[in-house]
């Protein structure tokens, strides 16, 4: 009787009282956490300390179903939110995700719970059909013809990098996809052409794609740290001259170092030209379209063959969330060429023309759009707009700060939401400046106030904060610097 393998504690697992309990007891907890809005940096805790505490939550026998202990699920809950990073925090200035908007987490429980995969309508309809609606309502802010434009999600902005350039190399070198390299012939070297600041995932997937990270041909930038459009051809001349077959042109609409925004019309032009195709890499500042004051930022944008658009990032909803938007359709077919009877069929219906399986890396992949379609139905565009463009004001202001202090010295006029600058007080020479900004940066770190991040600017480290947080005021960055000033004194 295989009913004999069935417990009874199999079947409580499952119960809906349970499942009722259990969200009451997790919700308790994350109201209180959100409620929390005092100033909190990062607590590390040394993972050979965390280990033993979570080990010392797991249950002792685990070969068959044990009694439910709500205590134990409490605890758990409670060590995840303690020695998380706190993002919902003024202190939190680090990183580019976010403290989400609070409904949207309600809404990927609710995914997560009724779990429905996307890369198939049958599998998750109205996740595919929020997909579409989504993407025409972002494309009225890029501006593509409506009838030949087309969007995937994907687990992330590196993977749709990726998948855009997969895109991109397919289309220039047709053969390539079942051929590989020996499609090629002898002489052509593929290669990209990219920002010096781009993000590390382009040349990650250069290297995935074979075009080899030795073929990436880094574009100057100029003294706003965006690619410098006059000085792009003569860099593109010269990749040729070397016999590299420069396919794409990548641009970053928001680089993740200093948040600049490289010139897309002039880039275009130089796509254009060449007959590149030209990305753009939005997984930061894509969400500023939104915004009808912060849009020009983006101009040009209309011109390029494909963008990628991180809503986990300037959109606030849980990661992953990624866009990816091709300006044709045929090209968001060209990333992969598959035939696997099991998922995809020989002749398209009205509800398989809805799957993206064929246009993403994922099978299974979450429903990664409802938490953003359900905000964007509920709230309306306003709630972004007005959040992004607090931030955006909010970090001029804290540029302006920093201007009139004497022992700061400020890198750049921040165009988005990142702002780097390093503390130089009287004393200390260019050689330990560098080490001074990563001291101060670990020091900021242990001591649990407020957490900010780092990064190289021309080759020094720089303090780098990134506003994601409406919480977060002029004083609260006054608060910062006072810290940074103690924490660059000699230790
Ligand atoms: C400009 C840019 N592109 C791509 C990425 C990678 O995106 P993800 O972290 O979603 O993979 C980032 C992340 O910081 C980014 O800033």
């Amino acid at each position: 009787m295989t009913e004999s393998l069935q417990s009874d504690l199999l079947f409580e697992a499952f119960e809906t009282q349970r499942f009722r309990n259990n969200a009451e007891t997790v919700l308790s907890r994350l109201e209180k956490h959100l409620a929390d809005l005092s100033i909190r940096g990062l607590e590390l805790t040394d993972p050979a300390v965390l280990t033993e505490a979570a080990r010392s939550l797991m249950t002792s026998d685990r070969d068959r179903p044990t009694a439910f202990d709500e205590e134990q699920l409490a605890a758990i809950v409670d060590l995840y939110i303690r020695t998380g990073i706190q993002v919902h925090s003024p202190g939190y200035m680090g990183r580019q995700f976010s403290g989400v908007v609070p409904l949207s987490g309600v809404i990927d429980f609710v995914s997560s719970v009724v779990n429905q995969p996307s890369s198939f309508y049958e599998a998750g309809q109205l996740p595919n059909v929020a997909e579409r609606i989504m993407a025409d309502e972002f494309n009225r802010f890029i501006g593509w013809d409506p009838e030949r434009f087309a969007m995937v999600t994907t687990s992330g902005g590196s993977l749709a990098n990726l998948t855009a350039l997969l895109a991109a190399r397919n289309r220039a070198f047709p053969g390539f996809w079942a051929r590989g390299n020996s499609a090629l012939g002898e002489q052509v070297r593929p290669a990209i052409a990219v920002g010096a600041d781009v993000h590390y995932s382009v040349a990650r997937a250069a290297g995935v794609m074979g075009v080899g990270e030795d073929r990436i041909v880094r574009l100057p930038l100029d003294d706003r740290q965006r690619i410098d459009a006059a000085l792009a051809r003569p860099a593109l001349d010269a990749a040729e001259e070397q016999g590299l077959t420069v396919f794409c042109l990548v641009a970053s609409a928001g680089t993740t170092a200093v948040g600049a925004f490289d010139p897309l019309d002039r880039l275009a032009d130089v796509a254009r030209e060449r007959g590149l195709w030209f990305h753009v890499d939005g997984a930061h500042g894509a969400s500023l379209l939104v915004s009808d004051k912060l849009r020009h930022k983006l101009s040009g944008i209309e011109r390029a063959d494909s963008l990628t658009w991180d809503a986990h990032k300037m959109m606030f909803v849980p990661a992953p969330c990624t866009l990816l938007f091709y300006r044709n359709r045929e090209d968001s077919r060209g990333a992969f060429r598959q035939t696997a009877s099991y998922v995809f069929d020989e002749r398209q219906d009205i509800y398989t023309a809805f799957d993206s399986g064929d246009k993403n890396f994922e099978c299974t992949k979450r429903p990664m759009i409802m938490p953003l379609w359900a905000l964007w139905a509920i709230y309306g565009k306003g709630l972004f707009a007005e959040k992004i463009e607090y931030l955006c004001a909010l970090t001029q202001e804290a540029h302006a700060i920093l201007e009139k202090e004497n022992d700061f010295e400020t890198l750049h006029h921040p165009e988005a939401n990142i702002l780097c600058f390093r503390y130089r007080p009287e004393g200390f020479g260019d050689a330990d400046i560098h080490q001074l900004q990563l001291d101060i940066r670990n020091r900021i770190k242990s001591q649990g106030n407020f957490f900010i991040s780092k990064v190289d600017v021309d080759g020094s480290a720089a303090l780098r904060v990134v506003m994601m947080n409406h919480h977060i005021n002029a004083g609260h960055f006054q608060m910062l610097l006072d810290e940074i000033r103690k924490a660059g004194q000699p230790q």
